[in-house]
């Protein structure tokens, strides 16, 4: 861990909290946002899954746009244009959990630098960490939308360490999501797992290099 110079995060799930749209989704769909608010979460991952494996690449926004599109009609809902862009709007303004202000404060106070790598393209990343308590903290924001390859393939993983100009081995790379900490793992990176729902490692053999509940354990790494 001695090694490591850069922090690197990713965004939605990790930082953010993407359930803090819910709200806004029963507020437009009485008795459907949890439902709908689910499904959106579910179908964003598996369209850049699929989008990734079938070679037909679109931006995370478009990607997060459909999939809502999706989970509206699968839940027998009509979406209109206002409503899809109140949602996107709240897609931008997404809360980040309670203990994130704190901890990357104090790891800025240890002079570590700190990155975010999402999916996410920089149209929708951008105004969400600006308008966030953490946007002074955050010294790159790296999307792969870059270089149009999702997480968790090696050419996503790839685009950090050219952005740094850094080696595998200086980053630590932080997701909430198993399938990211997983593809960041087989790429090389030290990886700590932030597994807020306390579920099971994933069956992929690429076990990460520590485990911790939410980012309070990260705060005296050293
Ligand atoms: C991210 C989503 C996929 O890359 O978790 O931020």
């Amino acid at each position: 861990m001695e090694t490591i110079k850069t922090f690197v995060f990713d965004a939605y799930g990790t930082l953010f909290d993407v359930f803090s749209v819910t709200e806004k989704c029963e507020e437009l769909f009485p008795n459907n946002g949890d439902a709908i608010s689910q499904t959106w979460r579910k179908k964003q991952l598996e369209y850049s899954y699929l989008r990734q494996m079938m070679g037909k690449y679109r931006p995370f926004s478009e990607v997060t746009r459909d999939a809502l599109r999706y989970a509206v009609a699968e839940a027998g809902q009509e979406l209109k244009p206002e409503d899809e862009q109140q949602l996107l709007d709240a897609y931008r303004q997404l809360e980040v959990y309670e203990e994130v202000p704190e901890v990357l404060k104090a790891l800025k106070e240890q002079n570590v630098k700190l990155a975010i790598f999402s999916n996410g393209s920089h149209d929708m990343l951008d105004p969400l960490v600006k308008q966030s308590p953490i946007s002074d903290y955050i010294d790159h924001i790296i999307s792969a939308d870059d270089v149009k390859h999702y997480k968790p393939t090696p050419a996503s993983y790839t685009h950090v360490i050219d952005s740094l100009d850094m080696k595998r081995d200086d980053v630590l790379f932080m997701s909430s999501n198993g399938w990211d900490i997983s593809g960041a793992a087989n790429f090389g990176f030290h990886t700590a797992w932030i597994n807020r729902k306390e579920q099971p490692v994933e069956e992929l053999n690429l076990h990460p290099s520590s485990i911790y509940h939410d980012l309070t354990g990260l705060k005296n790494w050293k």
